[in-house]
Parts: C-alpha cells; structure tokens; sequence
C-alpha cells in the first residue's frame, strides 16, 4: 500500500477534529484510496497544554524546520489560523510540492489568488472547504458544480458564533458577553472573537464564496460591514414581535454589470427560510439563471463539522491522484433490503 504523509499544523477545536475524524474513518479512507495514511507530526505552540484528544506525544513540535525536514512529506494541514506565520508555512508547503488543505479564511480571503498561483505552478492541489459554512460542502459546490450556470446572488448566514449569539439572547434573554463566552468555549469562535463579532469573518466567507461565483477577488478594506455588537435583547425582541427575525447576513449581488457586497444585521420575515436558521446553523442561498434557488444549511462550526470538511478535502485529494480511481469506485456498496424499505 502507498504512503500518504501529513503534518498537521495546529491542534486547536479544528486540529482535534480532525484526528478524532481520522481515527474514526481512517480505515474507511485507507481501504477505499489503497493507501495508507501516516500522520508523521503535528505542530503546536505548547507542547505540553492539556488537549481535547489523544495524541502521541512524539508527534507534537514547535519547529516548523522538523516538520518540513520528512522528504516523504505530501500533505499539509494548516489549522492554525491567522495569517502569519500560516501564509509563510503554507507557502512553504506548496514549494515544496506538497498539497496544502487549510480551514484558513482569513488566509485565503486575502492571499487565496496569489496562494492559488503557487499551488498551480508546484502542480499541487490548495483546498479550503473548511474556510466556508463548516460542515456545508459549499465551496466544491460553487467551485466544481456551477460553472454553467450565471450566478446572480448569494447571501446567507456565515458565522456560526454570531448566529449562536443572536440565537441564545433571543431566547433566553441573556446578555451579549455571556453568550460570547458560551460559544469560545463550544470552539465555535475564532482565537479573536472580534472578528466574529465585528463580521469580518463573515466578510472574509463571503469573499473567498465572490471570488469563485464572480471570478472577482474583492478588496477587503471597502466592503460595507457592519457586526452584532451593538443589538440589544430589546431590539431582538421588537424585531420578533413585529414579525421579524435579525440575522447577520452576508451577500453578494451583480446588479447593472456591478457587484455589490454587505455584510450586515439585516431584517429576515419570520416566513423566510433563514428566519429559523438558528443556534451555529449557517444557511447559504444561491441565485442562479438555469438551477433558480438553491439552499444550503449545516452545522457552521465546530470540531467535528469542520474536521468534516478537512477530511473530504483529503479523500477528494488523494482520490484524485488515484490514476484508476473512478467516483463510484469509492462508494462503499451495501445491499438494499427491498423487504424493509416496503414495509416502511
Ligand atoms: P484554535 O483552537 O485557536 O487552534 C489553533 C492551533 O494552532 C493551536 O493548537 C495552536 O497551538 C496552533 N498555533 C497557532 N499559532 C501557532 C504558531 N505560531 N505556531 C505553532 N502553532 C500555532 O483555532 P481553531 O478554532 O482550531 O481554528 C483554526 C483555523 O480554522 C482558523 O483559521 C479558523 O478560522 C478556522 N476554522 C475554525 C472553525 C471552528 O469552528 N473553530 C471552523 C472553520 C474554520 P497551541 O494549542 O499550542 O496554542
Ligand atoms: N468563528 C467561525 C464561526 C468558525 O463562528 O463561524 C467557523 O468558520
């Protein structure tokens, strides 16, 4: 059986996600792909901080040099988040000819196009379907599945902590900074909740989704945007009792030839199907000429729903260098019991 070789750099909420996902499927993916899978290190800050899973203490390093040092090395994992030094090591990675999958929007958002460049040049594949809507495999979606068709608008709901916030203070009545703290400690919010709060990782989704939609990589910096932290119970309570729901929305719409970007706390009609989109649920709308509206919903943060998306983009990756690997091939069979399914 082949090697496959992976350094995994961080093991935060995401990080121990994906070696929970890995310890679950690993013998799933290894028996589909015929390759074996060896996680040969895993890169952290400190060494010896309690961890949220077990892990082989001879895996973990704080020197970028060790992780780099395997010459077998053919897979990056960046979930380490921010953007220095994660750009430096995932282009370090890409160099060196090693597919690089990363949960990064941030990183991507800003460097995606050059990053992407890099990738092609070194014949390597940059994945991030965990940079967007967690669990929601949106991002192979709109980069693999609508290239036909003309997208017109996209919006949705796009960060799970602000939606966990809005949510929670709605119904239970309780304060903004209490809230905050209950979803840090879900691991739903990123190392600076400021850019929850604030809704530029919204902004960023939101631009990573506009860059493979439109062909367009936005500026950052001019973006309309506004965040959650001024909302009030009262005004979530108003907005109810009028028949509303606020939500913080991002969208993105070519109107006249231009395209126009917000990401902000807007009203939805209680009618509206992202009106009950509630708790770290991240919703996704899409407006098209030839498929009219689809919708997409799943768990948008968290350890296991983005590890979720981490480990597909691996299976994708190394099915895809598999030369005699077809589709079906790697759907596991099962037997339908046409009994059963009758009498159901
Ligand atoms: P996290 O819990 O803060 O974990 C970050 C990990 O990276 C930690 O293990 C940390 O090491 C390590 N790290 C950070 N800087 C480092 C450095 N300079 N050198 C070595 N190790 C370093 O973050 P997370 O929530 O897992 O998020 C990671 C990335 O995934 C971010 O880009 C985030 O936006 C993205 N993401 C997160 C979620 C989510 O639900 N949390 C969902 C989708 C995407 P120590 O543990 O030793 O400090
Ligand atoms: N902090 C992000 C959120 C993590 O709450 O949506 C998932 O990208």
């Amino acid at each position: 059986m082949d090697k496959v070789k992976i350094a995994l750099l961080g093991l935060g909420t995401v990080g121990c996600g994906v070696l929970k996902g890995l310890k679950q499927h690993r013998g799933k993916i290894e028996k589909t792909l015929g390759k074996e899978l060896e996680l040969c290190s895993i890169l952290v800050r400190s060494p010896y901080k309690k961890r949220n899973v077990e892990v082989p203490s001879e895996l973990l390093t704080t020197s970028i040099e060790e992780v780099f040092s395997d010459p077998g090395l053919s897979v990056v994992i960046e979930a380490m988040g921010g953007l220095e030094p994660a750009l430096s090591y995932v282009k370090l990675a890409l160099h060196q000819g090693c597919h690089v999958i990363t949960a990064n929007k941030a990183l991507i958002a800003k460097y995606g196009q050059e990053l992407h460049e890099l990738a092609a040049a070194k014949g390597v594949q940059l994945l991030y379907e965990a940079s967007v809507g967690g669990a929601i495999p949106i991002i192979s979606t709109v980069r693999h599945f609508l290239k036909v068709n003309e997208v017109y608008k996209l919006y949705g709901i796009l960060n799970g902590t602000t939606n966990y916030i809005l949510t929670k203070m709605w119904e239970r009545e309780e304060s903004y900074q209490k809230i905050l703290l209950e979803a840090q400690s879900l691991g739903y919010a990123e190392a600076d909740p400021t850019a929850d709060v604030e809704g530029y990782d919204a902004l960023h989704k939101l631009t990573i989704l506009t860059n493979l939609c439109f062909g367009i990589t936005p500026d950052l910096e001019r973006i309309a945007r506004t965040g959650i932290a001024d909302i009030s119970v009262d005004e979530l309570k108003l907005a109810y009792h009028f028949g509303y729901r606020i939500k913080l929305l991002a969208s993105v719409e070519k109107k006249n030839g231009n395209i126009h970007l917000k990401v902000a706390p807007s009203l939805l009609p209680l009618s509206h199907p992202l009106a009950s989109v509630d708790d770290v649920v991240n919703a996704v709308c899409i407006q098209t000429d030839l498929a009219g509206e689809l919708t997409f919903f799943g768990r948008g943060a968290g350890e296991l729903p983005t590890a979720s998306a981490v480990l597909e983009d691996l299976f994708y990756l190394l099915r895809n260098q598999n030369q005699n690997s077809t589709p079906d091939a790697s759907i596991e069979k099962v037997e339908l019991d046409y009994a059963q399914s009758a009498s159901e």
